[in-house]
């Protein structure tokens, strides 16, 4: 808990606790308390801790959750401090969906290399992050903790039941409409969103809710607008809003997720705090003043609501 960051809740053994990579989740039965920590993963891997990033990220996805609730319901019931959330507990679906309106990042990758993305044979000839003519659709199976996601095809999704054929075009349509509203309001911000990750899950009635996170700088990709511009002549690539600072630290560790991480300086924390600090206020068009508590404090506040509810 050095600096303040909140890198676990420390509470009773009785607590149904489940750690994700970055949020730490009570199950209340129909419900779920889901706190972001401060813990940061790359390589599918926790590293360290980075000031204010579950607030930010928490901040971020509300807002957004906000921003597109005419489109899909989501799983936000309550707010309780600015890094933790009651949300409805659903069956997640199986699959990472993500949408694409840019040939960049593992896309791009799979394109050069000849292959399909996501079962899609894309046009011949496109650049390196050039727009589809439409955003695609490109789903990944969501693996197991310490696996990777593997890209999966919509008719892979068919054949092997993963969703029916119904349920699979409604979380398309849904996907698509809010990437779309997505990057409306970016463009607002001078942001383009370039790819992003949902989730979605099915409540008991069968009802399709978007859940997880919302348009972070964990689960998307933005440029800004401007350099993206200035990118098409000069062959610079984008300035980035995202997780590539510290990726890209990590390499030149020689680090690439495989064995004992390197030590990190608080000096890159506090780099890479600064680009979350950046990306918040660059995504909500607001200057970013911390608000969550400390650690114990923290605590405290789940402590006191799961005492309420019992
Ligand atoms: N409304 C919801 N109902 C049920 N599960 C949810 C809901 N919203 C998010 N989740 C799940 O909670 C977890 C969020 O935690 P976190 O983001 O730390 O996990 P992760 O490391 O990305 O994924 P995982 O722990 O599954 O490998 C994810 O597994 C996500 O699918
Ligand atoms: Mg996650």
């Amino acid at each position: 808990m050095e600096n303040g960051c909140l890198e676990q809740l420390v509470l009773p053994s009785a607590v149904p606790l489940y750690r994700g990579k970055v949020r730490d989740i009570i199950d209340l039965g129909d419900r779920l308390l889901m706190t972001t920590t401060d813990r940061i993963s790359a390589f599918d891997r926790v590293l360290t801790t980075i000031p204010h990033k579950g607030e930010i990220l928490n901040r971020i996805s509300c807002s957004w959750f906000a921003k597109v609730s005419d489109i899909v319901p989501n799983h936000i019931l309550e707010e309780l401090s600015p890094r933790t959330v009651v949300v409805k507990k659903t069956r997640v679906l199986p699959l990472e969906v993500v949408v694409r309106g840019y040939l960049t990042g593992s896309a791009y990758r799979a394109y050069q290399e000849g292959k399909p993305v996501s079962g899609i044979h894309l046009p011949r000839g496109m650049k390196k992050n050039e727009p589809f003519s439409l955003p695609l659709v490109t789903p990944s199976t969501k693996e197991a903790v310490g696996t990777h996601d593997e890209p999966i095809s919509e008719e892979e999704i068919l054949s092997r039941k993963i969703l029916t054929p119904a349920l699979w075009e409604e979380v398309k349509e849904k996907a698509l409409a809010v990437f779309c509203r997505g990057t409306e309001i970016a463009r607002k911000r001078g942001l383009i969103l370039v790819d992003t990750k949902y989730e979605f899950g099915l409540a008991d009635d069968g009802t399709l809710y978007l859940v997880d996170e919302l348009h972070t700088p964990d689960s998307s990709r933005y440029w800004y607008a401007s350099s993206y511009e200035e990118s098409l002549t000069t062959g610079v690539e984008p300035r980035q809003l995202d997780k590539e600072y510290f990726r890209a630290w990590l390499l030149s560790k020689g680090f690439q997720g495989n064995g004992d991480s390197p030590a990190i300086p608080i000096e890159v924390r506090m780099a890479v705090s600064r680009r979350y600090i950046e990306a918040f206020e660059a995504i909500e068009g607001t200057s970013f003043h911390p608000l969550a508590a400390n650690p114990e404090a923290e605590t405290q506040i789940v402590l006191s609501y799961l005492e309420k509810i019992r």
